[in-house]
């Protein structure tokens, strides 16, 4: 297995980041599952018991919701030891076995840590930890026999998404208003250029904190899309701080029609909203691309991640018209951004249905299950893999860094590397590239994702919110240090990192 030269971040360091998240952050995630169960309890009971006049008389209630209800209070007492072990700085325990992927592959880390001393939650590497953490929460609910399909983020994800209303309907009217450039477009590269550079930002900033950087194109903006476009290129580009963008752009030109590109997904909601613009941009208005494969992940994962429920929901969302609260609602006829939002999100259900966009596992996969590719090529839902390795969706929900994916995931490497072009998504993906090593900022990046590099044509769209970056050069990083820029955390700059195929460091 590949060892980097340098050793990787953990909390240790007070003054760090990581240090940081350990104490404020995972706290208030645990606080906020914890209110999230008692708040369902809440609902169970009164749903019982409508007039409320039984409320806290579980007797009232019927035996399944009973039963159902008690397993709540037992998950919150173990969340509520959960946050005072974690707190006090306690030993992992190991993950109970559930049946589900990957116990055995953590259970062998945090042992192989034990035995270096770093077998606790700050001592312990922060990729490691924070895997861990969520893996260790999915083993509360896969035991339970109520609570097994519950997500305890879909609430928050579900309203963060809600509440980006303004931004999903200008986009929407955005690509809308390509419609009637297509042609031009398809012929044009110079101005397909241009609307690449808009679209591939848009995708990066989907996964900023701070979405004032997101792109806005006016219906002037495409008349007029070269100088524009250059305009709101140079009023970015300071905040991109390694731009591969026409790096990438000559790579896209290079692929035959019948090629493939696969999105390594992050966060549900908006993010995936600017995924799925930027999947459409590519089959419906390049010649270079003819299907995008999505891939999930299967627990609950940092919070706000895609699982294929939430996947599946995006659709539905999109097309209820009441989804979003600012959308004018009240008068009957829908406003042209809703018909525009309507008929993009028709579009993209279409793709769906005719394997154009596709889901890496079936839609239907529960959480906690992955897929074997059958001898046919069919997809099979199973859970228990423990025993047949890792399969193609648990291995982005492992501990590990990516670099390894050829001997820990064969069969998915073997998948990625018929890919036209593999874009990873977001921070986290960006740290298990990298191995979230304390890496010199300007080591090449490709050196940085280590025995992965060459594998498949790689893309990272990336804001930075983690300590870990590469590919930057050293005098960059110090002005803007000098300056007192949280840039490393602060999810205003960002890296677009590309690996041709074939590549070696
Ligand atoms: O705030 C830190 C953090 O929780 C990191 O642990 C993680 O890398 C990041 O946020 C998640 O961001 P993203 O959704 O972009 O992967
Ligand atoms: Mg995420």
């Amino acid at each position: 297995m590949y060892e980097a030269p340098y050793p990787p971040y953990d909390p240790v360091d007070t003054s760090g980041f990581s240090y940081q998240t350990v104490v404020k952050r995972w706290p208030v995630i645990l606080t906020g599952i914890i209110d999230t169960i008692y708040r369902t309890n809440h609902d169970l009971s009164l749903s019982s018991d409508p007039d409320m006049s039984k409320l806290g008389d579980v007797s009232a209630v019927d035996q399944e919701t009973r039963e159902r209800i008690e397993e709540g209070k037992r998950l919150i007492e173990k969340l509520s030891k959960l946050k005072y072990e974690m707190g006090r700085d306690r030993p992992l325990e190991a993950v109970p076995d559930d049946g589900e992927p990957l116990v055995k592959v953590y259970n062998d880390e945090l042992e192989k840590l034990s035995s270096q001393g770093k077998g606790t939650w700050f001592t312990a590497p922060w990729l490691y930890a924070e895997c861990y953490l969520y893996r260790f929460l999915r083993a509360y609910f896969s035991r339970t026999k109520y609570w097994r399909t519950f997500d305890p983020f879909r609430g928050q994800k579900e309203s963060t998404f809600q509440a980006s209303g303004t931004a999903i309907y200008q986009l929407a009217t955005t690509m809308h208003e390509l419609e009637a450039e297509k042609s031009a477009l398809i012929s044009d590269p110079d101005k397909l250029v241009i609307i690449f550079r808009e679209m591939i930002q848009m995708c990066l900033w989907g996964n900023a904190t701070d979405l004032s950087l997101l792109t806005h194109m006016s219906h002037s903006d495409i008349q007029d899309l070269q100088t524009v476009g250059k305009d709101a290129q140079a009023a970015r580009k300071e905040f991109i701080l390694k731009d591969d963008q026409e790096r990438v752009w000559d790579h896209i030109k290079t692929l035959s029609p019948d090629s493939r590109v696969d999105f390594v997904l992050d966060n549900a909601g908006f993010e995936l909203f600017t995924d799925f613009v930027f999947a459409d941009f590519l089959v419906t208005y390049t010649p270079y691309v003819s299907r995008v494969v999505f891939h999930p992940k299967i627990i609950p994962w940092f919070v706000s991640d895609v699982t294929p429920t939430d996947f599946k929901q995006t659709f539905a969302s999109l097309l209820s018209p009441a989804f979003f609260p600012s959308s004018p609602t009240a008068s009957s006829k829908p406003s042209p951004s809703q018909q525009h939002l309507h008929a993009m999100v028709l579009r993209w259900q279409s793709y769906l249905e005719n394997g154009i966009f596709a889901l890496s596992v079936p839609l239907d996969t529960p959480l906690g299950g992955d897929v074997t590719v059958g001898t046919n090529g069919q997809k099979n839902v199973v859970v228990n893999l423990e025993k047949n390795g890792v399969n193609e969706a648990s291995f982005w929900t492992g501990p590990w860094p990516y670099w390894d994916m050829k001997e820990l995931a064969p069969e998915l490497w073997t998948t990625l590397s018929e890919s036209g072009l593999v874009i990873f998504k977001g921070d986290l993906n960006y740290r298990k590239l990298t191995g979230d090593i304390k890496w010199p900022v300007s080591t090449p990046f490709e050196i940085a994702v280590g025995p992965l590099a060459g594998s498949f044509p790689l893309l990272s769209l990336r804001t930075n919110k983690a300590d870990v970056a590469v590919g930057v050069p050293q005098a960059v990083a110090d002005e803007l240090d000098k300056k007192g820029e949280k840039w490393r955390v602060s999810g205003k700059y960002a890296l677009v990192s590309f690996i041709p195929k074939g590549s070696q460091a």
